[in-house]
C-alpha cells in the first residue's frame, strides 16, 4: 500500500463518542464543508443541503431535542449509560439532507464521508449519529422545519470535534475483499 497523506487521513479517521472542549476554527470548518461539496453526485445533481450547527444557542437547542429523543426499546440500561451525553460534547453538528430522487441517498453519504476524511486530515474526528437520520427529524416536525429545507430528507448526521478519550481501535479490516 502507498502510504501518502490522503491514505494516512483515511486510516486515521475513527468514530468518536466523546470530544474535548476545543472549538473548531472557521478555516478548519470551511475546509471540512468544502470537502463535502466536492463529493461526486449522480448526474452532477448536487442535491444536498448542509445544515452546520456551531453557535452556542444552536447547539443548545439541538442538544435539547437530541437528548429528549426516546431511545429504541431493547437497549440495556448499561449500554445507554455507557453512551453518555448523546451530544458527545461536540462543538459542531453537520446534517446532510437532500432533495428526493435520483441518487440522493448515496450522494449525501459520500458528502459526509468526504467531510469525515477532511476532518481527520486536520486532527478533527467525527461520529455518525444514526438517531438523527432515523428518528429525530421524522418525529420532530418543528425542528425539521427550522433546520432542514422544505421537501428535503435527512440522510446523514454527524458530530465533529477534537477527539476526547481514545476509542477502542476498530481499525483492522479483513476478509471482505476478493480480487478476481
Ligand atoms: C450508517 C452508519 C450508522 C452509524 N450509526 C452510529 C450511531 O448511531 N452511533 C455511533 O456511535 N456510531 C455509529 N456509527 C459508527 C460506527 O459504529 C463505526 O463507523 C464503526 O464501528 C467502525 O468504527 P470507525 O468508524 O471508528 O472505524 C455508524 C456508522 C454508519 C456508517
Amino acid at each position: 500500500m502507498i502510504n501518502n497523506e490522503t491514505m494516512q487521513s483515511i486510516l486515521a479517521r475513527r468514530s468518536y463518542k466523546v470530544f474535548d472542549s476545543r472549538p473548531i476554527g472557521d478555516e478548519e470548518l470551511e475546509t471540512i464543508v468544502t470537502a463535502g461539496l466536492y463529493a461526486p453526485t449522480g448526474m452532477n445533481r448536487q442535491p444536498w443541503h448542509f445544515t452546520v450547527i456551531k453557535s452556542k444557542e444552536g447547539l443548545e437547542k439541538f442538544g435539547e431535542a437530541r437528548r429528549n429523543l426516546p431511545l429504541p426499546p431493547g437497549i440495556p440500561a448499561a449500554a445507554i449509560a455507557a453512551m453518555g451525553d448523546p451530544m458527545r460534547n461536540a462543538p459542531v453538528v453537520i446534517i446532510v439532507s437532500g432533495k428526493d430522487g435520483g441518487t440522493t441517498p448515496q450522494d449525501c453519504c459520500l458528502a459526509m464521508e468526504n467531510m469525515f476524511i477532511a476532518a481527520a486530515s486536520l486532527g478533527i474526528m467525527s461520529g455518525w449519529d444514526h438517531a438523527m437520520v432515523m428518528d429525530l427529524f421524522k418525529n420532530n416536525a418543528e425542528l425539521k422545519a427550522e433546520l432542514i429545507p422544505e421537501g428535503y430528507t435527512v440522510y446523514a448526521g454527524a458530530f465533529f470535534g477534537y477527539p476526547g478519550p481514545t476509542v477502542k481501535d476498530r481499525g483492522e479490516r479483513k476478509g471482505t475483499v476478493e480480487y478476481i
